[in-house]
């Protein structure tokens, strides 16, 4: 079954065809000839990844998925959240978001964070899904790793000691916030009929 990822993150659409395996072909909306940019503009993670969808669906009439993270980090009262890509300025700069993360954690005790994803789906009728993931841990105290994106070089999950970095993608997506929604949505897709 081809299935519509709403996203331009070449990294993301490699990570879930990994979890989703042989019975989904992900179909990029630039495969379909759209080069644009993809609003995401709510203030919420659930807002975004069904903005995401919606537009694609409504360009394509076909399945479409889209997903949004947020890195949520507790002694911050949740920041950076939905702002996790630009947390240091427009640029959506990894290296200037892990700088500001560190700093901001500087002068706090409590390091605990998690990753939470959500995955809108819009089915072939048009009826809409939702699926969520978290991983719990831990945010470091300096980079670790060169492997995945994002915040990856400083986030330790919950029972390891090592972080995201540091991890196989096979590894990562056994345990990743990514990986668990991903799952919760193959199983909806494979409960019910393939038409939808
Ligand atoms: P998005 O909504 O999935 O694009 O995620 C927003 C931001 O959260 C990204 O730009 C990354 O900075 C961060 N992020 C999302 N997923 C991951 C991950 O698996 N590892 C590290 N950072 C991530």
């Amino acid at each position: 079954m081809e299935i519509i990822f709403a996203t331009q993150n070449a990294h993301k659409i490699s990570e879930v065809q990994s979890i989703l395996g042989d019975g989904y072909t992900i179909v990029s909306p630039e495969r379909l000839g759209f080069n644009g940019e993809i609003p995401e503009e709510a203030s919420t993670l659930e807002g975004n990844a069904f903005q995401k969808a919606r537009f694609i669906h409504k360009m394509f009439n076909l399945p479409c998925f889209a997903d949004d993270t947020g890195l949520e980090v507790k002694a911050l009262n949740g920041a950076p959240g939905v702002y996790s890509a630009r947390y240091a300025g427009e640029g959506k700069n990894s290296e200037d978001n892990i700088a500001k993360l560190l700093n901001e954690l500087s002068d706090k005790d409590n390091r605990d964070a998690r990753f939470r994803c959500v995955i809108a789906y819009i089915d072939r009728l048009g009826a809409e899904h939702l699926f969520e993931g978290i991983v719990n841990g831990q945010i470091l105290f300096e980079k670790q790793g060169a492997e995945g994106f994002g915040y990856d070089p400083v986030f330790c999950p919950e029972g390891f000691h090592i972080s995201f970095a540091q991890m196989s993608l096979v590894e990562k997506n056994l345990i990743s916030h990514r990986g668990r929604a991903v799952n919760k949505f193959v199983t909806f897709l494979s409960q019910y009929s393939t038409d939808i």
